[in-house]
């Protein structure tokens, strides 16, 4: 305990004073975090002792910018106001709420039973696997999941035993600092933003203290497959020339959270460092407005490349834009203006109208290629890709901008329209359509053979090949698919993302029938004895075996399963005007004025 011994009054006022700075410091930043007490109970004596607090920096930052301070601005409302529901309604809502938390409650039995602080369960098998670093995946991404559920002895157990996760060892040779920043940090700040519960703040430091050392790099870069090895060494690190852009670009929401809560800047300025990068270029680039899929951290340029899509390996880069903005209340102007670019170059290049037989007007995001000022679409189509629905109804109700709002809304139309275009009802991981070739969208049968036609030219290998009907017998493409290169459903939860966003935004009870489809096709394609699995392909029909991929991510309990509950939830549970999500379904708490 410290001793404080004034030996004079002058020496009592002084102290005085700056016990009064101490505390006027540390009430007026408390509005970051209304949870956390002060002085801070994560910063346990043992922290200072801490491996990756103790190993030194080999390249410390000349300087650290501050977290801002200006006031949160107050944004537009992103919920609609809560639907009238019949008592009957209720009911049904109540019924279908419990069905999916019983799906949860079974997956985390058997997680428990057999798999217990393993990162995942093998769901049919009921084995363990360990590819996140063994540090109990499953469970960190899916403590809020239980709280949110309810389920507060399983909370307590998993809280206990999540003290116990040892960050400082690891079979791993190289670790994923994205996925782990966004499943094990965003997974512990959420559950702490939740619950209060110190205990997770002090997991989430120190999983902070882990990945800032994968910054130690001579431009402050950070390595995105990690040697974590040669980091606990003390060797000397650079960080990669070539690596993809959502593992550099999204680690924003979690890095800058976690110095809200503490207080210490330090992570926060790590990101802001890259955003700061990616901003200069963002207009320089062959799609002036997206970054290119592959960048360099190295020499910190994110403008050479020619593929640029809002799909698998750059997604949340765009979605942490807006997201940044909810966080820290507007109180960084850049992620606006970048989240406003990167739309404008998006909404007029990568999404299309597919044709459709029963001319629906949806919307899909597909890639593009831009070399020497042409402008070439890809029209495939990702489950992943889903995601751009809710992000844009997001970042349309918060700054205000209608045609974000319109082409949400067509997106999120899409994607439950890909559902059930599937003869089990659930989109597979990647697919192509036929985009229409003018704003007048009517099905033309012969375009879309010739399409499929098309298509298979580009992936055979068999110089004479079957004609279209052909084809689409062999690949048994729904009308309106040109070809399904990927037929596994993984137990993504982009789809249902949408899905919730856009009905929390609209009210639409459209949109809540369209879930329960979702939640009961996945469930009966998915589901195992111990719990639900990845398959292999889901263009087969009910009566066919999917083929079961013993498989379980852990978002299928982090993400999937939270956001199918919320659709059923109270109206103002987890509220999108008070909380914003991770890219792995993590509420954060926003800075509200
Ligand atoms: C999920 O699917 C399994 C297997 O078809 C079924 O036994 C179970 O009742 C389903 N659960 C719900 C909540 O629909
Ligand atoms: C990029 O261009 C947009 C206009 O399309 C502009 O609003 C934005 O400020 C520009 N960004 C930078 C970093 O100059």
């Amino acid at each position: 305990m410290p001793l404080i011994r004034p030996r004079s009054s002058a020496g009592i006022a002084l102290i005085t004073i700056l016990l009064l700075l101490v505390y006027l410091w540390t009430s007026s930043t408390s509005i970051t975090s209304p949870t956390t007490p002060s002085p801070p109970l994560w910063r346990t004596p043992d922290y200072e002792s801490y491996f990756w607090t103790t190993l030194p920096i080999n390249y410390p930052p000349k300087e650290i910018r501050p977290l801002p301070t200006s006031s949160p601005l107050k944004f537009p409302k992103i919920q609609s106001p809560p639907p009238s529901e019949s008592p009957s309604a209720l009911k049904t809502r109540l019924s279908r709420q419990a069905a999916i938390k019983s799906v949860f409650s079974k997956c985390w039995a058997s997680y428990k039973r057999h798999a217990w602080k393993a990162d995942e369960l093998a769901p049919v098998s009921g084995s363990r696997k360990n590819p996140f670093g063994g540090w109990a995946a499953t469970l960190v991404d899916s403590l809020d999941t239980l709280w949110l559920m309810g389920m507060k002895p399983e909370f307590d157990e998993a809280v206990a035993a999540a003290s116990s996760i040892d960050f400082t060892t690891t079979d791993l040779a190289e670790v994923n600092v994205f996925e782990t920043t966004i499943r094990y940090l965003g997974g512990f700040l959420s559950a702490h933003d939740l619950s209060g519960d110190a205990r997770l703040l002090r997991k989430a430091v120190e999983v902070g203290e882990m990945l800032y050392r994968a910054f130690d790099t001579p431009n402050r870069m950070p390595i995105t497959r990690w040697d974590i090895h040669a980091a606990m060494a003390g060797k000397k690190q650079v960080a990669p020339a070539g690596l993809l852009v959502a593992e550099i670009g999204s680690l924003s929401m979690e890095f800058t959270r976690l110095s809200m809560l503490t207080r210490d800047p330090k992570w926060f300025d790590a990101v802001q460092h890259i955003t700061e990068g990616m901003a200069s270029q963002q207009n320089s680039t062959a799609l002036p407005g997206l970054w290119p899929l592959v960048v360099s951290a190295q020499d910190q340029v994110f403008n050479v490349g020619d593929a640029f899509t809002l799909g698998a390996m750059a997604d949340s880069v765009y979605e942490y834009l807006p997201k940044m903005s909810a966080l820290t209340g507007g109180q960084l102007p850049i992620y606006r203006e970048m989240y406003e670019a990167a739309m404008a170059a998006a909404l007029k290049h990568n999404l299309f109208r597919p044709m459709t037989p029963t001319n629906e007007d949806i919307l899909v995001s597909g890639s593009v290629k831009a070399e020497n000022g042409v402008v070439t679409l890809d029209p495939q189509g990702q489950h992943l890709v889903c995601f751009l629905g809710g992000l844009l109804t997001l970042g349309g109700k918060l700054f205000g901008r209608q045609q974000d709002l319109d082409a949400a809304r067509r997106l999120v139309d899409g994607c439950v329209w890909t559902y059930k275009a599937l003869p089990r009802g659930i989109m597979p991981e990647t697919f192509y359509m036929l985009p229409c070739p003018s704003s007048t969208c009517a099905w033309d049968e012969q375009s879309w053979k010739k399409g499929v036609l098309d298509r298979a030219k580009k992936n055979a290998d068999e110089a004479s090949l079957p004609d279209a009907d052909a084809v689409i017998a062999r690949d048994r493409l729904p009308k309106g698919f040109t070809s399904i290169p990927d037929r596994r459903y993984i137990l993504r939860p982009e789809a249902i993302e949408s899905v919730f966003v856009s009905y929390r935004a609209t009210a639409d009870p459209s949109l809540v029938e369209a879930a329960w489809d979702m939640f009961t096709a996945i469930n009966a394609t998915t589901s195992t004895r111990l719990a639900n699995s990845a398959v292999w392909d889901v263009t087969l029909p009910m009566d066919k075996d999917a083929g079961m991929a013993d498989s379980m991510e852990s978002f299928w309990m982090g993400e999937t399963l939270k956001y199918f509950y919320l659709v059923f939830a109270d109206w103002d549970e987890v509220s999108l005007d008070e909380w914003v999500f991770n890219t792995e379904a993590h509420p954060l708490r926003r800075l509200l004025p």
